[in-house]
């Protein structure tokens, strides 16, 4: 059996990387891994800490490309490659535009898909965007629906899809965490070593989503500025998302406040475990609403909508949008109220056992073998 697995962002390269791990632990399948680079220094931060050679580097990578751009490169670039290796099965992981470019490339050359992450659903087209409208367009080409959880599956068979074709096999995100988590860990940032998480509280932010940049990103800063200055015992650490959209308010709403860290976006392992570390996180990031809980650190989720429900349902997630005074008055309930955090700080993992990416590859196996 030949597999082709497709991705081209960090968080894509991150759940993908247990899968492209198991694969290669198998004899009888040969596995081609296709990056679109849709991401370029993101991505190959990742690509280093799995040693995850690729075989395939499509490096469509330009500063500030639109949608429109990925789609196309990534479809003209993978077209050649399918072409070229025929593989039996293609797999994507998640919602961004390289998945559904990835997905359509192959529908185009009738080559079978499988998704992994499918399901998640915020019944918004435009939040998150265009995140929301690629899942939904990939499942529609895909003929196995790789469901993190059980709410995930019921959304899939409210839309009609085939419930022969469903399986629920966990999130790959908690196979990466338990595989980079699981020792213990120094720092090469000094000040990320300097820091005091026993005296101080260090909250660890996050922001990156397309529907936020602009004012609702200001907002979101500025909340958390105005409430860090309120407590001496409370930090910010903020590796900033390498979007200059991203990096320009953060700038001007943070420079001058040395209570906030802002850094360069950290490898997967320093990011990971400094998560264990902190107080609580404040993101709109999908793949941190999902580890966090797996860790028991509270999160301030900060979009309108979620499609990680399992957090909020389970109270370690609390899910505020991106207005001034609502997360002004969340982030400061829960440095307040005591009771509140510890309710919060519980670990509960609804995303799965860290067994995802064998459970995909054995009814690959099965399927397809
Ligand atoms: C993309 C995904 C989003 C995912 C996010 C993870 C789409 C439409 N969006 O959003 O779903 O949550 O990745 O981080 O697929 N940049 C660099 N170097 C990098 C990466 C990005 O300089 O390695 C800068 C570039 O200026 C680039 C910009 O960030 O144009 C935005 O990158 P892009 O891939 O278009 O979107 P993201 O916001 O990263
Ligand atoms: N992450 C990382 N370094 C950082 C910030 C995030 O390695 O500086 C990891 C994080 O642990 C998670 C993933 O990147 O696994 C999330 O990526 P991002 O927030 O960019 O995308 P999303 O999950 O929202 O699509």
């Amino acid at each position: 059996m030949k597999v082709m697995c497709v991705f081209g962002t960090r968080p894509e390269a991150i759940k993908m990387a247990p899968v492209v791990l198991e694969l290669k632990s198998r004899k009888n399948i040969d596995t081609i891994v296709t990056v679109t680079a849709q991401h370029r220094e993101m991505l190959d931060q990742v690509l280093r800490i799995f040693d995850i050679a690729p075989d395939y580097d499509l490096n469509i990578f330009k500063k500030g490309q639109s949608l429109s751009e990925i789609t196309i490169n990534s479809l003209k670039g993978l077209e050649d490659v399918i072409e070229k290796e025929k593989p039996d099965v293609l797999l994507v992981q998640g919602d961004t535009t390289t998945v559904f470019s990835g997905a359509l490339a192959a529908f185009y050359k009738k080559v079978k898909i499988g998704h992994i992450e499918a399901g998640l659903r915020s019944d918004n087209l435009y939040s998150p965007y265009p995140e929301e409208a690629n899942r939904r367009l990939t499942s529609v080409l895909s003929n196995f629906h790789f469901a993190p959880t059980k709410s995930n599956k019921e959304n899939l068979l409210k839309e009609g899809y085939d419930e022969k074709n469903i399986y629920i096999t966990g999130n790959t995100v908690i196979d990466a965490l338990k595989y980079a988590t699981s020792k213990d860990y120094e720092f090469d940032e000094k000040i990320l070593n300097d820091l005091d998480y026993e005296k101080n509280r260090v909250i660890l932010l996050t922001s990156h989503r397309r529907e936020n940049l602009g004012e609702p990103m200001e907002n979101i800063f500025r909340a958390v500025n105005d409430v860090v200055n309120e407590y001496e015992d409370v930090e910010v650490v903020f590796p900033v998302h390498l979007n200059p959209k991203v990096r320009e308010v953060a700038k001007k709403v943070f420079d001058k406040n040395e209570k906030v860290h802002l850094i360069e976006p950290l490898d997967y392992l320093p990011f990971s475990n400094l998560m264990k570390k902190v107080y609580l996180v404040v993101t709109d990031s999908g793949g941190i609403q999902e580890e966090a809980p797996a860790l028991g650190k509270p999160v301030i989720v900060v979009r309108e909508e979620t499609e990680r429900m399992e957090g909020v349902e389970a109270n370690t997630a609390v899910l505020v949008g991106s207005d001034y005074n609502k997360i002004y008055k969340n982030l400061k309930d829960l440095l307040d109220n005591k009771d509140k955090y510890h309710e919060m700080a519980h670990a509960v993992n609804p995303y799965g056992d860290g067994k995802a990416a064998k459970k995909i590859i054995d009814i690959l196996e099965k399927e397809l073998g």
